[in-house]
């Protein structure tokens, strides 16, 4: 198969589907991979990287979707890039269709096979291509609390593992799943005294093993969130109910009652917070202050972090792209995963989330495939 890998275009994006390392395991597949020029600049790849590993590089992106069977991708394609897809190309990307209904006429005009990241599962019941984000999100935040929290940022001026002799910094995490994990990894890796507060038991059980006691945990209600958030210096946002908006659990009300120069990261911005003063942010201003709490909100965390991002991406995409390129619409059929990766399929939506929320009629991905 011919795989290709366009530059993204979506502003400040700096990630890109392939690394080198991913196009030599494509070529040794007997793939042919060609790269837009200038794919890899914002991980520091340039084009010789890439012919290094066996791709063909190509000047436009236009080249790219013309000649490629398969396109691999990291955002969202963007009006320019849906225009040049066609009916029996496969491509493979994050996709979020559902809240954005001219993305998905484009995709239903264009009859291309996509297969969302987001979507695709494992036998864990996990979203084993959203994860490596969030793992990034979640280590992410603790470096951005840190620095919030130093006084030239507008913080308390509290070291997070504190020294001999002066207690650390208390870190709350709301919410303990793949963010808050990786999150409470790196506050307790920094010294901090952390706590998780989660509403899952068995969640909460699963931490305090993983910790073996070096982190509170707490179960949450109204009255436990209180507590926490009143006396952290640092708050970690990252709950997360599939398919809604972020509960608001840390209320107007409540932060007042909190430390002057705390700093909360709202991971869970992204669907709308969960603390009712966040809005999203950017990377080039991201915090801003209110009740003397300082709140860093952006939106695309780990677009700070393109390198680890990317190669993190990579890692979990490549097993379930060789498959599409070795076996084509096969591998989809035959792969329970891959079918629930599958959103559009020759003009027709194939997952069910999507086609409810846009007010589509769903096609079964076996149905579209012609599997039994
Ligand atoms: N800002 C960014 O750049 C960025 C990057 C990656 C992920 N995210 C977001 O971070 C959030 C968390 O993602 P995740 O992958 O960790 O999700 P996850 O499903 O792994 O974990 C969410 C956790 O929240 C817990 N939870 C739900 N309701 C709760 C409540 N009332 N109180 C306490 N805990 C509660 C769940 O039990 C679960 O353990 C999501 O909104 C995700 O979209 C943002």
């Amino acid at each position: 198969m011919r795989v290709g890998c366009p530059k993204e275009i979506k502003n400040h994006e700096y990630r890109v589907g392939l690394t080198p390392a991913a196009v030599r395991e494509y070529v040794a597949h007997g793939h042919e991979v060609l790269v837009e020029t200038g794919a890899g600049a914002g991980i520091g790849a340039d084009d010789g990287a890439y012919q290094a590993a066996g791709a063909r590089i190509v000047a436009t992106a236009r080249d790219v979707f013309e000649k490629a069977d398969m396109v691999v991708k990291v955002k969202e394609p963007q009006p320019q890039e849906w225009a040049m897809l066609r009916e029996g190309q496969l491509l493979y990307t994050y996709l979020h269709l559902a809240p954005d209904p001219e993305q998905t006429k484009g995709l239903i005009g264009s009859g291309v096979t996509a297969i969302a990241y987001e979507t695709v599962t494992d036998d864990r019941g996990g979203l084993p291509l959203l994860a490596p984000m969030s793992e990034v999100a979640g280590r992410l935040a603790i470096q951005a609390g840190a620095t919030g929290l130093q006084k030239a940022h507008g913080g308390r001026g509290i070291l997070l593992g504190g020294v001999p002799g002066v207690l650390p910094a208390k870190v709350t995490v709301i919410g303990g799943g793949v963010v808050g994990l990786h999150a409470a990894k790196m506050a307790v890796g920094l010294g901090a005294d952390v706590t998780i507060v989660d509403r899952s038991l068995p969640r909460l059980r699963q931490l305090d093993d993983i910790f073996n006691g070096r982190v509170h945990t707490v179960y949450s209600t109204i009255d436990a969130l209180e507590q926490e958030v009143f006396s952290a210096d640092l708050v970690i946002g990252a709950v997360l109910i599939p398919g809604a908006a972020a509960p608001k659990l840390v209320t107007r009300e409540m932060l007042s009652g909190m430390k002057k120069g705390a700093v909360i990261v709202d991971v869970a911005i992204d669907q709308g917070g969960c603390f009712e003063t966040s809005h999203a942010t950017t990377h080039s201003e991201p915090t801003f202050e209110v009740d003397g709490v300082i709140h860093y909100c952006v939106a695309n965390m780990p677009g700070a972090v393109p390198i680890t991002s990317t190669h993190a991406l990579n890692n979990a995409t490549l097993s379930h792209g060789l498959a599409l390129a070795d076996r084509g619409l096969r591998a989809i059929a035959e792969d329970r995963h891959l079918r629930n990766g599958l959103n559009v399929h020759k003009g027709r939506i194939t997952n069910k989330a999507v086609a409810d929320a846009l007010g589509y009629d769903a096609i079964a991905p076996e149905a579209a495939l012609n599997v039994a």
